[in-house]
């Protein structure tokens, strides 16, 4: 288990391989954020000529109006080296200055190499190293966790994190129950050490329950199942989902560990400036907000308009946040997510930039 202490104050560390004292940094902070949405549009009215459905049902149930889909031959790299490179740009930092690049994702180019791979040598960043992190609608978060890890043990300086997922790729569109929900698109941050006291990335609060794992998941092409005739024919390479099972259980598990977090530093809902939670629907994040006691207008909600993009929706969602002025240096901010797995998350930062 997480010691918040031991996170914060340990700011000075000995190093095994020189024999001397490296400087730890006391808490890492995110310094950049890019976004990438595809270049097509996919309406609810769109829907209603593929599927039987319509927008006023898409409207009540989800809150979702439009997504963002690729084109064809456009794959989740392309995206996220995109993203990527608007977070290095908008810092003003070569990719050379990359230490470690950590792609969250349930939508690779590929089952290997891993997305980061592919994302490196797009940018050309000789000294990086990376991988790929399996961790749904929470991977962004996770990869985040993982980042600040690194920064604050003094052994990264830069890290570069991305979530990025082309769900169109794994989306059945002849199933209105899971077609309606799901968009493309990246998102990345930068994450680096901080320099003043009290700012960046605070705390975090993750979980993961395994009994959800049949209710949300894509049941082939995996070592289980690997791809066959078969498994094409009876449509095991789309997302399978019990949507109210997972509904139940998004509404009650976003909530607790919220409040687990807060808990921990005797935090309530109202001292949360901005609240920046997974768009998978509007329901489940007013339903976690209102029961967290945080003002509406201080919860962002994209879902309208990019639908849920996965691992991308929270940097998606950062973005809107400072492109609709709620969301500045010093805030305090809640972020969260549930998603396949189950996985679980809460992630306090102090805003930086
Ligand atoms: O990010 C990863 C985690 N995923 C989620 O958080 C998704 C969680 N689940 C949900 O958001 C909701 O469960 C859905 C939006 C997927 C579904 O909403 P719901 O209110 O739970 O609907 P339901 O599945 O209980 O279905 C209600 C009715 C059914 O008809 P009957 O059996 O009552 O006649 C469905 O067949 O709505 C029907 N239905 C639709 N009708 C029109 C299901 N999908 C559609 C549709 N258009 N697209």
């Amino acid at each position: 288990m997480f010691i918040p202490g031991e996170y914060l104050w340990h700011n000075s560390g000995f190093d095994s391989i020189t024999g001397g004292l490296i400087a730890l940094a006391r808490q890492a902070k995110i310094t950049a954020l890019g976004t990438y949405l595809p270049p097509r549009i996919l309406t609810n009215a769109d829907l209603e000529k593929m599927v039987n459905t319509s927008d006023e049902w898409i409207l009540e149930r989800t809150g979702i109006s439009t997504r963002y889909l690729v084109t064809p031959g456009m794959a989740t790299s392309d995206m996220a080296i995109e993203a990527a490179r608007a977070a290095l740009a908008s810092r003003g930092l070569a990719a050379a200055e990359l230490d470690m690049i950590v792609v969250a994702s349930v939508t690779p180019d590929m089952l290997f190499p891993a997305t980061a791979c592919l994302v490196q040598r797009a940018l050309g960043s000789p000294h990086a190293w990376g991988f790929d992190l399996l961790g749904a609608c929470c991977g962004f978060l996770y990869a985040l966790t993982v980042a600040a890890q690194f920064v604050v043990a003094g052994s990264h300086k830069c890290v570069l994190v991305i979530g990025a997922d082309t769900m169109s790729s794994i989306v059945d569109y002849t199933d209105r129950a899971t077609c309606i929900l799901f968009g493309d698109a990246a998102g990345a941050v930068l994450v680096e050490p901080a320099e003043e006291d009290g700012e960046g990335i605070i705390d975090f609060y993750h979980e993961v329950d395994g009994a959800g794992a049949d209710v949300l998941y894509m049941p082939a092409g995996g070592s289980r199942r690997p791809a066959s005739e078969e498994t094409v024919r009876q449509k095991m390479h789309y997302v399978h989902q019990e949507g109210q099972q997972v509904f139940k259980f998004a509404v009650r598990k976003q909530y607790d560990v919220c409040k687990a977090l807060l808990d921990r530093h005797g935090l309530r809902g109202e001292d949360v400036q901005v609240m920046i939670p997974h768009q998978a629907n509007r329901r489940i994040i007013t339903a976690t907000s209102d029961r967290l006691g945080i003002p509406r207008e201080r919860v962002i909600i994209n879902v309208d308009r990019y639908g849920n993009t996965t691992a991308a929706t929270i940097p998606l969602a950062m973005r809107t946040a400072l492109e609709e002025g709620k969301l500045k240096k010093g805030d305090l901010v809640l972020l969260c997510a549930v998603g396949a797995g189950f996985t679980a998350g809460a992630t306090l930062v102090r805003w930086s930039f």
